[in-house]
């Protein structure tokens, strides 16, 4: 059972959410949603003690490896650290025996802490846990943990079991080779591990303190060395009252780390992580703990959004989403991008989407653009793998893969999915070969990053050329329809999974247009104003000879315009196809409740949509259609829409609000905070939906303060939920920190700029240096 806006203990009110009763049938929500992390690795919260059913996760970013030429590769699942064995009078703790009193698991988003704490009795005996850990944002190789025992009524002998141990896989599939394990003085586990096809070492360490009544008790281990397993155990005899306090210091580093990118020598890596744990160990968690916490201050005081909201659980829900938010970010290394479950689960197997650029990146280009430019320049070294994407199929430019692991992989989408429950087999997956939009989404995210940060210097290095090259590939890919005269755009899957191999997805043919349009602008302008540059890019992309293809196509690019209803048909077919009755989809209690009903192909011939995919249109490039269109479509669409998709709740959230239906979009915002940190308890068993999370943010950002940025002006069109009374958040715009504020009818902007900025409020301009307040 999850409680939310649970109000104690009051220093975390709003900061903190509690399981209060152990389900042993419900594992997997609180590892997932209660994982810890800092975007170098993240550990999702099994319990110290083993169950069932449980997933010891803990991923490495970048560490991609592929079990065999069957499978594609994924994140593999690193050796476990945080398993304890705990004996009681020869007996096994385990929650699943015995009275539990008192349970509480709390996850404390402030300073990203895992709290768990009971009274466990058995046979006459009762005993009070608590256990901690944190994921160290202060020193991003480091894990710590601290578990005390207390008997309440006698005497207990307690033995207690903690190493490494590699005996883990990814739902089966075991992508280590066996490694040396090794124990240094007694005290210092070492275990090493290497992928089996990309030959990336682990190495981990772990080493305990023990505290018996508050003295540190120097106690010889028994140490077991095993296959793919190190450990050691510690027996101790515990009086009635008498505390033992168990600390555990780990270390995480490997050979994929930054440090060793210039040629690794296992022999440093060992060092270095010996050197590491070393110190952890001799600081003690408390320490530790303290630079982790400070590092957690300086988070809440860059990405900080206040709510004061009638509803607690908003304030609750927008912290959840930033702290996800930053633990899944590889903020250190733009070799690495964001997985589609963050680092919490096996889910998607740690791969980008465009879930990265279309719903996490408007979170950083306006709170730290400098990650957002880290997240842009990891497609950028992506362009090596999409190029060799596009010459496979046949195309020009640069074709980015639908799912993207290590930057030079290309494609990795997996070929077969789930069941289907008409025939039995497995179903193809098809995004990865027609599922195309993603390359136009990152172009169009390069220009959102530096329309918002003027960061000239990213453009010249990079930008220009992921859009210049991309827009080479929709020049290649555009087909000639004779008979109509127009460029189409066949056999795609557009935002919507629900329809495969469509001809003419609105929103795939409307997003290159923009793909095309934007490259024939930049390159124009780079002929013009920086010749040295347009002609190092014309050498290496062939740029003069594609501005004349562009020119050619870009007026005769299909754009499926509104039919007389008003309607923008979402491919050729959609409007022609069934209308079904979608009332029991639409009230589901679990997502792809369809299925389990009809298969993917009779789906596919329904007017019944996965996610948002006009709304997305309209969100994009809301300049481009008049209000009464959105307005029409959104009537048509959302009824179709089942929100199989958790990126789907937000856009339409925001769509709702800029229509004006401010309380419809505070239910879909409510929904989409749901999504996660609600009472479902098996929606995030595979990890946390990283494009929901960013979607969170926007709903608050983009849709109730009404941030956009339109045509490189700077917007804010607020109109706030009948809940909310006043909310706050900072906001980056062409290098300056804007603080905002906003209460039901006034606006306070406060920023550091020097030089005046020029914001459109409410569609007037209004000049901005210093503090500014106006009604709105
Ligand atoms: C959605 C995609 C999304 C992917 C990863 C799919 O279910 O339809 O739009 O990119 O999940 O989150």
């Amino acid at each position: 059972m999850m409680h939310y806006n649970t109000t104690e203990p009051e220093e975390l009110k709003h900061w903190s959410f509690s399981e209060t009763e152990f389900d042993p049938l419900a594992l997997a929500k609180c590892e997932s949603i209660m994982s810890l992390g800092n975007g170098y690795m993240g550990l999702r919260s099994a319990a110290e003690e083993s169950y069932i059913g449980e997933k010891r996760n803990l991923f490495i970013n970048g560490t991609f490896n592929k079990f065999d030429q069957y499978e594609v590769t994924e994140l593999p699942n690193a050796a476990d650290i945080t398993r304890l064995d705990i004996r009681i009078d020869g007996v096994r703790f385990s929650l699943e025996r015995g009275e539990v009193r008192e349970y509480r698991r709390l996850l404390n988003l402030r300073d990203a802490e895992l709290v768990r704490g009971f009274v466990w009795e058995y046979q006459g005996k009762r005993i009070r846990f608590e256990f901690r850990r944190y994921v160290s944002l202060a020193h991003k190789h480091e894990i710590g943990m601290r578990m005390t025992v207390t008997p309440l009524n006698g005497r207990i002998s307690l033995s207690v079991t903690s190493g490494i141990d590699g005996q883990v896989s990814n739902s089966g599939s075991q992508h280590f080779h066996e490694g040396e394990k090794r124990i240094y003085d007694k005290t210092y586990i070492e275990l090493i591990q290497t992928t089996t096809e990309s030959k990336i070492d682990f190495v981990l360490g772990a080493a305990h303190r023990l505290f018996i009544g508050g003295t540190e008790a120097n106690l010889e281990p028994k140490m077991d060395i095993d296959r793919r397993r190190v450990a050691v155990t510690y027996t101790v005899d515990l009086e009635q009252g008498q505390t033992l306090e168990f600390e555990k210091a780990a270390a995480v580093f490997t050979s994929r780390d930054l440090e060793f990118a210039e040629g690794p020598r296992l022999d440093d890596i060992r060092e270095m992580m010996l050197a590491a744990l070393k110190e952890q160990h001799a600081a003690g968690y408390e320490r530790r703990f303290e630079d982790h916490r400070r590092a957690w201050e300086k988070v809440w005081d860059q990405y900080r959004v206040s709510i004061k909201s009638a509803e607690p659980f908003d304030q609750l829900a927008v912290r959840f989403a930033i702290y996800h938010l930053v633990i899944m970010t590889p903020s250190h290394d733009r070799r690495m991008g964001i997985g589609a479950k963050g680092l919490t689960g096996e889910g998607y197997k740690g791969h980008s989407f465009w879930d990265t650029e279309i719903f996490i990146l408007p979170f950083y280009i306006y709170t730290n653009p400098p990650v957002a430019r880290s997240l842009l320049e990891y497609r950028y070294l992506g362009l090596e793998g999409a190029r060799s994407k596009a010459l496979q199929n046949g195309y020009s430019g640069a074709m980015y893969p639908w799912e993207a692991a290590w930057p030079s992989d290309g494609e990795v989408t997996p070929e077969w999915g789930q069941v289907d429950i008409v025939t039995g087999k497995q179903t193809r997956i098809w995004s990865g070969v027609i599922e195309q939009h993603i390359t136009s989404d990152i172009a169009y995210a390069v220009w959102h990053y530096y329309m918002a940060t003027g960061d000239q210097e990213f453009m010249d290095s990079f930008g220009y050329e992921m859009i210049l090259d991309t827009a080479k590939f929709w020049a290649s890919r555009l087909e000639w329809n004779e008979e109509q005269q127009t460029y189409h755009i066949n056999n795609v899957v557009g935002p919507d999974e629900y329809k495969e191999h469509v001809n003419n997805n609105a929103f795939t043919n409307y997003m290159a247009h923009f793909n095309i349009r934007l490259a024939m602008t930049y390159a124009e302008e780079l002929r013009v104003q920086k010749p040295a540059l347009f002609d190092r890019l014309n050498s290496k992309l062939g740029v003069e000879a594609a501005m004349d293809e562009w020119s050619d196509k870009i007026g005769r690019i299909y754009l499926p315009k509104p039919n007389q209803d008003g309607i923008i048909p979402q491919d050729d077919t959609y409007l022609q196809k069934k209308l079904v009755d979608l009332t029991p989809y639409k009230s589901q209690a679990k997502v792809g409740s369809i299925f389990d009903d009809y298969n993917l192909d009779q789906v596919g011939e329904m007017q019944v949509s996965k996610q948002a995919d006009i709304m997305m249109l309209f969100f994009l490039l809301e300049d481009q259609f008049p209000l009464d269109v959105k307005k029409a479509n959104y009537d048509y669409y959302e009824e179709k829409t089942l929100h199989d998709s958790s990126l789907s709740l937000s856009t339409h959230c925001i769509l709702a609000n800029d229509l004006g239906d401010r309380e419809l979009a505070y239910r879909l915002f409510r929904r989409a905070a749901e999504i996660d940190l609600g009472p479902y308890m098996h929606s995030s068993d595979a990890g946390v939906h990283s494009a929901s999370l960013g979607g969170i943010w926007k709903c608050i950002v983009m849709g109730f303060a009404g941030v956009r940025m339109l045509g490189g002006a700077l917007h804010m069109n607020p109109r706030l939920p009948e809940a909310w009374e006043e909310v706050s958040f900072p906001l980056y715009w062409r290098g300056h920190r804007i603080e905002v504020h906003l209460d039901r009818t006034r606006i306070s902007l406060n920023t550091d700029s020097e030089e005046e900025l020029t914001l459109i409020i409410g569609g007037n301009p209004v000049k901005l240096t210093g503090a500014l307040q106006l009604s709105y």
